[in-house]
């Protein structure tokens, strides 16, 4: 074992903040140019010039639908039994090479929708002198902060957090000077029945909605800001605007300090059968008022030092350093995108939009919040771009590509929670009445009311390899945190059900009559028809199958029948490695003049690539896998399909996740160019002046995929660690595969690996220089050229 071999990163630590001299003042444009906060549960985005400041609210749960719309909302399922009609589906199927799976449809009515909470809006009067003002989202601590100066010379400064200690979003006002009377409001614009109440004596304003008149009630929630009390303020209450507070200056006061809390009567634990799938919980008014009230009675700079420390747990974790060739880190970062796509790529951008990746997971997705969404936390609508629900075809796992590589595997408990909850219990009704299978099951959209049938027959959702796919993370998660207690109560319960659901679903292949196991009904995501074969369903259940015997054991599965049933089961299976005339990967079974196998299809998903990256059925070595890795056969034909792909930006989309995806998938094979092309072609066609990337383009909606995967493409090119644990052998993890010329000299420190272990390390131009190392016992470190580091 060697523990801290080297130990002298060198420090050339440069400030990465997203900052601007021009306020967000464009309503239409927020979010292409607001910098985004959250504590998981609430999301907030700042807007407004000085004097007139806004925040908008989310929170986790917000969403209109399911059954707060309907007393017989089904989670999308039929009230009758459809899978008598699988066998002939499968046979028609296996007869005409395509078919249909309309009969399995049940209702997709009630889906719902993630609304925005509102707004809190501060406000004092003010004479700026436009050239002092600056904002900035300080990504080492998590706080958003702006300042200006008023034409007298007195300087003012705002903070806004949201503090996962305290649960509230915090907005903090100080001056040099006595500050104005302040005016502080809530409001919901877009719907009419909010109720808005302030109380001067007890110093809040409170704003409480409801998704519907009933019946059923539709989802309530409630928002209170409340002024703490530190010091003695005078507060009235305006007669003419109800529901606004007002600070009076007559204390002389210096500072003002607003903490907002915000919640909703959605309970995630109701959403199983004895529950009758209410999702149904407690009015949130006392919770919010206690959260409020316990917020507001501590002073700024305690709840400021918590949430700094909370936020530096997770952020500090690891550290991504990149040069500063062009001294961007002096520039307004809305103009270093501009000037990006004539720079043939900026180091600093780059790692900048790294560690805004991991800001924004921090921010959106904790241990008690619900998963990140298509949009992380933030929607200012009613009606949001795809509900900004649940895509778990490709989005939602891209969300979490950055997290148990950079220390942040413990944030996903929500993500469990979620699938526990919401998932298993609906997904096993799903499981029954579509599939006439045990276990569990979910299709490709999903929204927080357990919708797990198939929404309607499109290539999008018709997608039942979804929770087969969200098992590589349960998997993962074991691998990285090595924590057998959650494995027992949260991983392999999972991984377990949906494992025998697949178990009973497999077939043997009736048109090729391999004696393989197929699946039939199949859909590749969002290409081509119902068919059988498909390439990404083999690939993903391989790898499910494969860490299910892996994990069985250290779970103490008992049930030494189920056990044998995947291993014989995997033996039989389709492995989904299959080559085109052309010398790619073939996304079907099918002969590929039958499909859409032509060469230069630059579909959007590389779902025939799922093997590759980021699953490792294709490239791992370890038992049971195909050890492409090293397999120039596999190498060649991964590459071909990915010069054929095109760049992601076909005419199909031109998305952001699609230019990631091909980056990661570029990094692992070692083609440093093609995987910083793809890198840098999301960022010139996708992010926007405040590191947001768009789906369409430039143009909105946003997707917060892409900022996500982000994270996870700039660790495919520092690291290749594929290989499964097994006590007692040694495996490769391949350092710096993919770095960049123009990443000229970096390090990177706390990169967390299966089984364990940390490693820093740092490069210049000639390669790797230095290496640290912290339990890494059965591992053998190399470098890009295969040479192990250390001379092991
Ligand atoms: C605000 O932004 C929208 C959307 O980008 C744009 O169409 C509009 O012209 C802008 N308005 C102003 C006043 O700049
Ligand atoms: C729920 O009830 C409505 C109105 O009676 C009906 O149209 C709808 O089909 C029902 N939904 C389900 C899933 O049964
Ligand atoms: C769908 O498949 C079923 C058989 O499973 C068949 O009866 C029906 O005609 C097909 N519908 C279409 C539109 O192809
Ligand atoms: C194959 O498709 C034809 C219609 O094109 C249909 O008549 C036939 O029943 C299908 N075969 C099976 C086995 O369902
Ligand atoms: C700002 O000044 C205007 C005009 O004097 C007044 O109507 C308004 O109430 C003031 N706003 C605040 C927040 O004090
Ligand atoms: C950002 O926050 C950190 C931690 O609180 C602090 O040390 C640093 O000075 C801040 N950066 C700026 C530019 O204010
Ligand atoms: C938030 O404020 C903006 C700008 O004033 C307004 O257009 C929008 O409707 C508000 N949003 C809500 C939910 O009230
Ligand atoms: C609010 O009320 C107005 C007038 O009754 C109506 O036109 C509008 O659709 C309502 N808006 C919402 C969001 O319910
Ligand atoms: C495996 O389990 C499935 C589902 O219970 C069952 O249909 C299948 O026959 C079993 N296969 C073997 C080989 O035991
Ligand atoms: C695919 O695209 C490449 C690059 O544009 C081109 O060289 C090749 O001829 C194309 N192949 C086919 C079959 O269209
Ligand atoms: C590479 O992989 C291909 C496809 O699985 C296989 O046929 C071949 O034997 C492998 N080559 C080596 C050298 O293992
Ligand atoms: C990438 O580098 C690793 C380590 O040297 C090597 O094992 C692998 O075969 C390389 N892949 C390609 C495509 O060259």
């Amino acid at each position: 074992m060697y523990t801290l071999l080297f130990f002298i990163l060198a420090t050339l630590t440069i400030a990465k903040d997203l900052w601007s001299s021009i306020p967000v003042t464009n309503y239409s444009n927020i979010i292409r140019e607001t910098y985004l906060l959250g504590n998981g549960k609430l999301g907030a985005m700042p807007f407004g010039a000085p004097g007139e400041e806004k925040i908008v609210l989310n929170i986790d749960s917000l969403w209109a639908g399911g059954p707060f719309s309907a007393n017989n909302y089904t989670g999308g399922n039929p009230t009758d039994e459809r899978y008598p009609h699988l066998p002939k589906i499968r046979e028609w199927i296996f007869q005409n090479t395509t078919g249909n799976v309309t009969q399995l449809l049940g209702n997709g009515d009630n889906y719902g929708t993630y609304q925005v909470m509102g707004n809190l809006s501060i406000s004092h009067n003010v004479s700026v002198n436009p050239t002092s003002y600056e904002r900035r989202l300080n990504l080492t601590s998590g706080v958003y902060y702006t300042k200006y100066s008023d034409l007298a010379g007195s300087k003012y400064t705002t903070a806004v957090f949201c503090s996962y200690p305290d649960q509230v979003c915090i907005y903090h006002l100080s001056s040099s000077a006595t500050l104005p009377d302040i005016s502080i409001k809530l409001e919901n614009q877009l719907v009419n029945d909010t109720l808005i109440q302030s109380s001067c004596g007890d110093g809040y304003v409170r704003l409480r909605g409801i998704t519907q008149v009933g019946p059923p009630d539709g989802m309530r929630y409630e928002g209170m800001a409340r002024v703490t009390r530190s010091s003695s303020l005078s507060l009235k209450c305006c007669e003419r605007q109800p529901g606004t507070l007002i600070v009076l200056s007559t204390s002389g006061q210096r500072s003002v300090t607003v903490v907002v809390g915000a919640g909703t009567n959605y309970d995630q634990t109701k959403g199983n059968a004895r529950d009758d799938f209410s999702f149904r919980g407690e009015d949130p008014e006392t919770y919010i008022q206690n959260i409020a009230q316990g917020a507001a009675s501590r002073d700024f700079q305690d709840l400021h030092d918590s949430h700094i420390a909370d936020y530096q747990t997770l952020a500090g974790t690891f550290t991504l350093e990149l040069p500063d060739p062009r001294d961007s880190s002096k520039e307004e970062t809305s103009l270093l995108f501009d000037r990006y796509r004539s720079s043939q790529g900026d180091p600093f951008v780059e790692s900048l939009l790294f560690d805004y990746s991991r800001h924004l997971l921090i921010s959106s997705s904790r241990q008690n919040s619900l998963p990140a969404n298509l949009q992380g936390r933030w929607n200012s609508e009613l009606d949001a771009a795809w509900s900004a629900d649940y895509h778990a075809n490709i989005n939602i796992q891209m969300n979490y590509w950055g997290a148990e590589q950079t220390g942040l595997g413990d944030i996903q408990d929500g993500l469990w929670r979620y699938m526990q909850d919401t998932w298993v219990t609906r997904g096993s009704e799903t499981a029954r009445l579509l599939y006439g299978a045990p276990g569990w099951v979910t299709h490709s959209e999903m929204n927080i009311f357990g919708h797990t049938g198939m929404k309607n027959d499109a290539q999008w959702a018709n997608y039942p390899a979804s929770a087969a796919w969200m098992m590589q993370h349960v998997a993962d998660h074991f691998a990285y945190s090595q924590d057998v207690a959650w494995l027992l109560t949260a991983g392999y319960p999972l991984l377990k059900g949906v494992v025998q659901f697949w178990l009973s679903q497999l077939q043997e292949d009736g048109y090729w009559n391999d004696g393989t196991l197929v699946v039939n009904p199949c859909n590749s995501p969002e290409h081509g028809p119902t068919t059988f074969g498909c390439t990404h369903y083999q690939q993903v259940l391989h790898q499910m199958f494969a860490n299910a015997l892996t994990l069985g054991p250290i779970a103490s599965e008992s049930d030494f029948a189920f056990l044998q049933n995947i291993s014989t089961s995997l033996d039989r299976l389709d492995k989904g490695l299959r080559f085109t005339s052309w010398g790619g990967l073939q996304e079907w079974k099918l002969p590929e003049e039958q499909m859409y196998d032509e060469e230069n299809n630059t579909h959007r998903h590389l779902s025939q690539l799922w093997g590759w990256y980021p699953g490792v059925s294709l490239v791992s070595p370890s038992h049971h896998f195909l050890s492409g890795y090293t397999n120039v056969t596999i190498q060649d034909a991964v590459a071909t399909s990915l010069y054929s792909r095109g760049t992601g930006n076909g005419p199909d989309a031109n998305a952001g996740w699609a230019k990631v995806w091909r980056s990661a998938c570029w990094a692992r094979l070692n083609n440093t160019e093609r995987a910083y092309f793809e890198l840098r072609y999301a960022v010139e066609q996708n992010f926007v002046g405040n590191g947001l990337s768009m789906y369409s383009g430039k143009n909105p909606p946003f997707q917060i995929d892409a900022n996500l995967g982000f994270s996870g493409a700039v660790l495919s090119m520092l690291v290749v660690d594929i290989e499964a644990v097994v006590s007692g052998q040694v495996r490769n993890v391949v350092l710096g595969p993919a770095i960049p010329k123009s990443w000229g000299r970096g390090m990177v420190k706390g990169l967390r690996l299966r089984g364990g272990g940390i490693v820093g390390f740092e490069w210049n131009n000639d390669g790797l220089v230095t290496t640290v190392a912290n339990d890494v016992e059965g591992v053998r470190l190399l470098d890009k050229s295969g040479k192990a580091l250390f001379g092991r």
